[in-house]
């Protein structure tokens, strides 16, 4: 089973309303000659979402919501729902990220519910796990990955190739310290055949990205790894041409 490449760009806290739609605007006027093998997506703020939406429609670049809260509707003050996120014009959601995880206390067992309503709702969920630093020097990189993919991988199998999984290092993030390629393939390569324990097909047809101060200049080597199938990118995700550029970094 042939992977599309996908790249998926995470606005974090930055450009809501107008910036966002100019930037969306500029990511879908760079990326226009990207290889057809490449799926691209942004995720601004929730804000952004629907003006950016409306921005990109007809345009090959989808977006993404950066969370959701697993109850559709309901007595939850500050939260957005997976259909709400639909409704906006989302067909994916990051969920998970370590910033999530790190800064607003999400378990295990939350990120399943959220993948699992993400699933349900029909949005594709783009699921991070990683390990901190002192886990890695611990020895403990694949125990925390492990434990993070397990929460919901039943339910990503629920419907092999469709659910999304992004290896972020904490480490990497934001700090300009990217892994190696060959520190992320072996991480990758782990994943999927945890994965493929579970299920072949599952394993042959999950995207998993790698994410972590991935830039221009470092992309091509990360993506031509044989388990890296695109990336979730950050801070340069902010400049259309530098993610437009790392999008073109995917083999053909
Ligand atoms: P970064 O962020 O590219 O700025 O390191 C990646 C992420 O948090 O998804």
């Amino acid at each position: 089973m042939t992977r599309k490449y996908l790249i998926a760009g995470n606005w974090k806290l930055n450009a809501g309303g107008p910036n966002g739609v100019e930037l969306a605007g500029a990511v879908a006027q760079a990326t226009r000659e990207v290889a057809p093998n490449v799926e691209l997506v942004v995720a601004p703020p929730f804000t952004a979402l629907a003006a950016v939406a409306h921005e990109l429609e007809e345009k090959r670049v989808e977006v993404a919501g950066q969370n959701l809260y697993p109850k559709d509707s309901g007595a939850f003050t500050g939260e957005i729902s997976a259909p709400m996120l639909l409704e906006a014009g989302c067909r994916w959601v990051i969920l998970g990220h370590s910033e999530r995880r790190q800064l607003f206390g999400e378990t295990d067992a939350l990120v399943h519910d959220k993948v699992a309503a993400a699933m349900r709702a029909g949005l594709c969920p783009i699921a991070c796990i990683g390990e901190t630093l002192e886990e890695r020097e611990a020895n403990r990189t694949l125990e925390v990955v492990f434990r993070q993919l397990d929460a919901f991988s039943a339910e990503l199998n629920k419907r092999p190739g469709y659910g999304v999984i992004a290896y972020e290092p904490v480490w990497a993030i934001g700090t300009g310290k990217v892994a190696t390629p060959e520190q992320a393939q072996e991480v990758h390569a782990a994943i999927r055949k945890r994965l493929n324990d579970l299920n072949p097909t599952l394993a042959q047809g999950t995207r998993i990205l790698y994410g972590g101060s991935v830039k221009a200049d470092n992309a091509s080597v990360l993506l031509a790894c044989p388990d890296i199938d695109g990336a979730l990118v950050g801070g340069a995700s902010l400049d259309a041409e530098g993610f437009a550029k790392i999008a073109k970094a995917a083999p053909r």
